[in-house]
Parts: C-alpha cells; structure tokens; sequence
C-alpha cells in the first residue's frame, strides 16, 4: 500500500484514541500483505503507567487477529504535534520482536514532518532473543 494511503488510514486511527489525561492522540496503521489494513491508538487510563500507545495496540491487534511478522508490509504513524514523533522506546523494543526489521514505517506529523524509517535505524543494538 502506498505510503500516503497508509498515513491517512494512521489519522482515521488517531480519532479513535483515548487519551484523556495527555491529549495526545496518536494513530497507528499496520498494512499487511494480504491488503488489510489494521488500526492502533493511544488507549490511557487513569492509573497513567497503565496506558498503551498506538504502535503497541496495533501490533498486538495484528497478532490477535491471527497475523505474524512475515504478514506485515508497513506501519504507518500519525500525531498531532509541532514536533516529529517517533515510537518510544518501549514500543521500539516490541517492534523489533514483533515487526520485520527492514518494514518501512512512515511518521507525519500535523505541522508537516515526515520521516521515513525502519525499526533496525530506530533501535540499533537492541536486546533480542538471541541475548538470552
Ligand atoms: N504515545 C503513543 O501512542 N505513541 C508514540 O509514539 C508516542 C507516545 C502516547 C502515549 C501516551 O498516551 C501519549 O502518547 C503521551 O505520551
């Protein structure tokens, strides 16, 4: 799916986040290979540690709904901000488990920065499976 497409289905998934308590909507997008298209956002809770963010939610949505690594071709991420938003670093350590090391993810950003990335540039030297 074209990357443009995918960040517009990533600002569909940011009015479908719950953040209350930030108000920092986030919206992910995950594409697959047989053309799905799954949906993630930012869901908080009051007791704030408990709080998930958008790229976790839509990975782990993939998996429930039967997917693996090898079924992914994209992510995309969106959020409102002056400033580039790229995954924290807890989502960074499951998406380098769960999401294939050279898939492309595409962030924008409301005021207009783009980055095009992968989840090895984001998070070289990671702590995997094979550490253990
Ligand atoms: N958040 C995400 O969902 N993804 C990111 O990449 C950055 C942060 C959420 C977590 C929390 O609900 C809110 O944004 C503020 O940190």
């Amino acid at each position: 799916m074209d990357s443009k497409l995918l960040i517009e289905k990533a600002k569909e998934a940011q009015k479908l986040s719950y953040s209350p308590y930030s108000h920092f909507a986030v919206g992910a997008a995950i594409a697959l290979k047989d053309g799905k298209v799954i949906l993630g956002a930012n869901i908080e809770n009051a007791s704030y540690g408990l709080s998930m963010c958008a790229e976790r939610n839509a990975l782990y949505a993939t998996y429930l709904q039967g997917y693996k690594k090898e079924d992914i071709c994209a992510l995309a991420l969106y959020a409102t901000s002056d400033k580039l938003v790229t995954p924290c670093g807890a989502c960074r350590q499951v998406l380098q488990e769960l999401f294939p090391l050279d898939a492309p993810i595409y962030i924008e950003t409301s005021n207009g920065d783009s980055l095009n990335t992968t989840i090895k540039e984001l998070l070289p030297y990671a702590f995997d499976e094979e550490n253990l």
